[in-house]
């Protein structure tokens, strides 16, 4: 075991590893509570900075259940929040006043006098003032004693773009392009997500006594390894908390992913080499000196920390021929097992055959865009083949396609009376003073547009229509991003298609995403199922047989070639199909707003492409396209 300092040599800021979003924020939410409790001992008052998104939600569970269940009280707590967007009323669901309210405010003692939001509803002309007004309000009280952070995806702080200086204050700030990408789908339609927010700047969050920066999940592995590991810069504006001397990173382990002690230990010092390591690290340095994996040298080896593992496992000659085997291995033209055939080097299990497969999406396109080609394989090999959509994706449809599908309902029905067929009305009110009824009819159709295309996708794949089953998770259709509260009946519906299809094979996503994403809850929702399907194992119990659990990627966030278990290839004509298949979704088809020409079916595509080349560059066959998948493990259920 390495000593700690020396796996940590390149790290800028102090970092603390959690197994869970939920385990970190327990002990962040216990040091908050004792910061509270001591000051009120004092008699004093404790200073928050407070963060919106969804990566504080759990720690506002955790601090609401310690208000609800163990007497914590705020009522000598006073609160800044980081920022605002600027345009949109306070009663608007996404404006960051309703945010706090609904995670947090509502839930707890704090006195409505000591909390404190930006502005974003003042005429410009008044926003300068109020920006100086508001740090003058945190000094009067003090300056922070602790302020939350998250991180963007562009290395964002607050909503400090890259670009915004180690002295900036709080400002009124112009939205980065993939900042407002992430937001789209709180604002679907386009056009509707804020261009500007007022925010504190840099400086003033460099002010507080303590900081701590929280993130979860893969997609922040990347932005995290900058932060932690690389020079300050403006263009990565957290880069500058490695100035603060009480500065600490609380991240999950996916969101660690690419910290070099995570993902590269033996460049930072001794290791053990288990065999997945050793088959990260062999295809890693075939990558790094860009050479196929049969032709790298000893040298190669030990001039990039693998001495070691020369001497314990090499040569060279050795390495290269069983982790080249190895990758070999993980290729199949025959996902669901090739019957008759030696199966003792294939991915999958040649008995039985015909399998039952049950194919899990999130949302509605999700299969598609990370094994749309492998579906179809199944299918033309035989396979019984179930896909269960497990949310309807309604939120993500636009008022604006739901209203276009309202006007093509009454013009079909032949009646210009709208109020009939359906009762709403373009413009007619913004979303907040909408009735209930209302909103239960526009839902109802968004639901009904995801339908028609997944069920459009599935025929362009030449997989059956019948194949599609709508489970609507409740958690999501009583949801809203963020605010969603998975419980026992989504866990049951899952339960139940299981048990139906009884599969020998389950494809499914979510697993490593951020905790309150729809991947990650149908993800946790999935292994519960799972467990309450096989019961005590009794034969009155249920399901009992041996499925093997493959996880597929969505193309934001591509498996890397040392995580592959199983590699299906594409030809050309096999690739168009399933970009045909994606195509059937309208937001596939969308480019994201202010960003570059690439349209969002355009990213599946190449990301299948990399992975193709990827392979080649191993020194594998020259594939068009891959789609590739990673067994999860029983005993992880
Ligand atoms: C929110 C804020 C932002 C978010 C960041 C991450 O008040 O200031 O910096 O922390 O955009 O957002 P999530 O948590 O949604 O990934």
């Amino acid at each position: 075991m390495q000593p700690l300092s020396e796996s940590r040599q390149r790290e800028r800021v102090s970092v603390h590893i959690h197994d869970t979003a939920r385990a970190a924020c327990q002990v962040l939410a216990g040091e908050i509570a004792e910061l509270i409790r001591s000051r009120a001992r004092e008699g004093r008052q404790a200073v928050l900075g407070l963060a919106t998104g969804s990566t504080p939600v759990s720690l506002y569970r955790e601090l609401i259940r310690l208000h609800k269940e163990e007497g914590l009280s705020f009522a000598n707590v006073v609160t800044f929040n980081l920022d605002e967007y600027y345009g949109i009323p306070r009663d608007h669901p996404e404006s960051y006043w309703s945010f706090m309210h609904q995670q947090l405010f509502n839930h707890i003692d704090l006195p409505a006098s000591q909390l404190h939001i930006p502005d974003g509803t003042l005429p410009r002309s008044a926003v300068f003032d109020a920006c100086r007004q508001y740090e003058e309000a945190i000094t009067a009280h003090g300056g922070l004693d602790l302020q939350i952070l998250g991180i963007g995806r562009t290395g964002h702080i607050g909503f400090n773009e890259p670009g915004s200086g180690r002295d900036s204050r709080t400002r009124l700030v112009t939205l980065d392009a993939l900042t407002r990408r992430d937001a789209e789908r709180d604002f679907p339609g386009e056009d509707k997500v804020p261009r500007y927010a007022v925010t504190m700047g840099v400086g003033t969050i460099l002010q507080a006594r303590s900081i701590v920066l929280l993130a979860w999940g893969e997609a922040k592995a990347r932005v995290i390894a900058q932060a932690v590991e690389g020079e300050q810069r403006e263009s990565l504006p957290a880069s500058f908390l490695q100035q603060h001397d009480n500065v600490r990173f609380l991240l999950d382990n996916a969101a660690a992913g690419e910290l070099t002690r995570v993902k590269l230990p033996w460049l930072v010092g001794p290791v053990e080499w288990t065999p997945p390591l050793s088959h990260r690290a062999v295809t890693w340095l075939s990558e790094k000196v860009q050479r196929p994996l049969l032709k790298l040298l000893d040298e190669h080896y030990a001039e990039h920390g693998m001495a070691d593992l020369l001497t314990t496992q090499g040569p060279a000659y050795t390495l290269n021929i069983h982790h080249f085997n190895d990758m070999q291995h993980t290729i199949t033209g025959w996902p669901g097992g090739k019957a008759g055939a030696d199966d003792t080097h294939r991915p999958e299990r040649a008995t039985p055959y015909p399998k039952r497969v049950l194919v899990l999406a999130p949302e509605p396109s999700d299969e598609m865009l990370g094994m749309g080609g492998t579906l179809t394989r199944l299918v033309e090999q035989g396979h019984e083949v179930t896909v269960a959509y497990l949310t309807s994706g309604s939120l993500a449809v636009s008022d604006e396609e739901a209203e276009m599908a309202a006007e093509l309902i009454s013009g079909y029905l032949g009646t210009e009376d709208r109020d009939k067929s359906c009762h709403f009305h373009k413009d007619k009110e913004p979303a907040t003073l909408r009735s209930e009824s209302e909103e239960a009819d526009r839902r109802r159709l968004k639901r009904l547009i995801r339908r028609g295309e997944a069920r459009q996708a599935l025929h362009s794949a030449n997989v059956p229509v019948t194949a599609a089953h709508f489970l609507d998770l409740p958690f999501y259709e009583t949801g809203r991003y963020r605010q969603f509260y998975p419980g026992e009946a989504d866990v049951n519906a899952i339960t139940e298609i299981v048990l139906k299809v009884r599969p020998h094979m389950t494809f499914a996503t979510g697993a490593g995403q951020e905790p309150n994403s729809v991947g990650a809850i149908c993800f946790s929702l999935l292994l519960k199922a799972l467990r309450a399907a096989r019961g005590d194992g009794s034969e009155s119990c249920g399901y009992t047989d041996n499925c093997h659990i493959w996880l597929y990627r969505t193309p934001d966030k591509a498996w890397q070639t040392h995580e592959i278990n199983m590699a299906v290839p594409l030809s050309p004509s096999q690739l168009a199909q399933k970009t045909r298949s994606i195509y059937q979704h309208k937001r596939q088809r969308d480019t994201a707003p202010d960003t570059s020409d690439t349209k969002a079916w355009q990213i599946a595509e190449s990301a299948n492409r990399t992975l193709a080349k990827a392979y080649d560059a191993l020194g594998m066959a020259e594939y068009e396209a891959i789609e590739a998948f990673q067994r999860w493990e029983a005993e992880k259920c």
